[in-house]
C-alpha cells in the first residue's frame, strides 16, 4: 500500500518536471517553425491556396518560415505588396532560394511578408502568400503572492 502510493506520487513529481521543463523551453525559445502549406517537403507548390494556411497560423516575429519544395521547378522570392498582389517576380526585395528547395526565412519584423515563386504561371496559379507578422505578447508579470 505504502509503496504504492510513493510509486503513484513519483509518477505524479515525474509528470509536473516534465511539465515545467516543456514551460520552460517554450518560453526560452518560443520560437515556431511555420511549415508552407503544413507539409515538410512538398508545401511550396502551384494550385494551392495559401490564403486559408495562413489565416490559421500565428506569425510572431522572431519565428521562421520553411519552404520546402520542387527545385527544379519553384523558387522563393520575397516581393512587395504590389508585386504580391500583381504577380511581378523581377526585382524582388530578397531572393530566398538556396538552391536546394529548402528555404527557411526568419520573419523579423512586425510586418506583412509577401512570398511568390518565378516561373510558369505559378503566381498566378495561387504560389503566393502573404504573412502577417505581430510581436509577441508581453510575457504575463511574475504571480508574487
Ligand atoms: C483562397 O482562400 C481565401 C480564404 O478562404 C478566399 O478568400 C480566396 O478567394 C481564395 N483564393 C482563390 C484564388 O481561390
Ligand atoms: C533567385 O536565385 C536563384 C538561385 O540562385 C536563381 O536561380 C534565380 O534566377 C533567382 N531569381 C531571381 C528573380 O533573382
Amino acid at each position: 500500500m505504502m509503496g504504492l502510493v510513493r510509486g503513484r506520487e513519483r509518477v505524479v513529481l515525474v509528470m509536473v518536471v516534465m511539465l515545467v521543463t516543456i514551460s520552460m523551453m517554450q518560453s526560452v525559445s518560443g520560437v515556431v517553425l511555420h511549415k508552407l502549406g503544413g507539409n515538410r517537403y512538398q508545401g511550396w507548390k502551384s494550385n494551392y491556396n495559401y490564403t486559408q494556411w495562413s489565416m490559421n497560423e500565428h506569425f510572431i516575429v522572431g519565428d521562421w518560415l520553411y519552404f520546402g519544395y520542387e527545385r527544379n521547378l519553384f523558387n522563393v522570392l520575397q516581393v512587395s505588396q504590389t508585386a504580391y498582389e500583381n504577380c511581378i517576380t523581377e526585382n524582388p526585395i530578397k531572393n530566398v532560394t538556396g538552391g536546394a528547395g529548402r528555404d527557411v526565412f526568419q520573419l523579423v519584423a512586425p510586418i506583412t511578408y509577401y512570398f511568390t515563386s518565378s516561373g510558369g504561371n505559378y503566381c498566378q496559379n495561387g504560389m503566393k502568400v502573404a504573412i502577417p507578422v505581430v510581436n509577441a505578447p508581453p510575457t504575463p508579470s511574475t504571480d508574487h503572492s
